[in-house]
């Protein structure tokens, strides 16, 4: 692919805070993102994300899981107010349930999950207690093409962070949030831009930056 000067369009998935769609709404706006956020949709009334959407111009929609028989008619619904509005990538920001193999089928290549973790260790829930659990020194983020399984499919980018002696599970995912409202702009970023893209099962970066000495090592000394 090469750059364009389209702006991509984004839909978002939430079902809570949203403060990964404020970092992606707030790199389209600043035009760090080449791209428009045309529309929110919440599994969750009471998601906070859904007035940050409004407060922005958004459209938002809810579409209730519980509403439906089973997981594809769902996400059938989903689909269809996402085609609807244009959409041409889907990221999902903390939505919180496992998408079906027909969704993920349709939007293949244009479907980012962000994880607080790095994939592929530590999937699923509670994953700050399973890091610190597992004693770890590091965990982070990671922004990664979305597959039939539960947090898998190829890895676009990740960030790292430290974990501290006295950390629990709120301190540590604090620290991982603040670098996903770096990552996962910049994930989308490269998408909009056409230089990312999935080829044979791996997500491709072209023309992008990569530190051959960058390391960390925790604890320093
Ligand atoms: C984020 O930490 C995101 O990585 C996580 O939910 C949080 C949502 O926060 N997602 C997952 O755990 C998905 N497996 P936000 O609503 O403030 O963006």
């Amino acid at each position: 692919m090469t750059p364009t000067s389209h702006a991509t369009v984004l839909g978002v998935l939430i079902s809570g805070s949203g403060s990964n769609l404020q970092a992606l709404m707030d790199g389209c706006a600043s035009g760090y993102i080449p791209g428009r956020v045309a529309l929110v949709i919440s599994n969750k009334d009471e998601a906070f994300g859904l007035q940050r959407a409004a407060g922005a111009g958004i459209p938002t929609q809810v579409i209730r899981h519980r509403e439906f028989p089973d997981r594809e008619s769902f996400d059938r619904a989903m689909d269809q107010a996402l085609r609807e509005a244009g959409v041409e990538l889907v990221c999902l920001a903390g939505f919180m349930r496992v998408l079906s193999p027909w969704f993920v089928g349709q939007w293949k290549g244009r479907l980012l999950n962000i994880h607080p973790a790095l994939l592929p260790a530590f999937p699923g829930l509670h994953v700050q207690q399973q890091a610190l659990d597992a004693g770890v020194r590091f965990s982070g983020a990671t922004v990664h093409f979305v597959d039939e399984g539960l947090d898998t499919g190829p890895i676009v980018a990740q960030a790292v962070v430290p974990i501290l002696p006295g950390d629990d599970a709120p301190t540590l995912a604090a620290r991982i949030l603040k670098q996903e409202h770096r990552l996962y702009p910049l994930a989308a970023r490269l998408f909009c831009q056409g230089r990312l893209s999935l080829q044979a099962g791996r997500a491709v970066v072209e023309g992008g930056a990569w530190d051959g000495q960058a390391a960390l090592i925790n604890p320093e000394n």
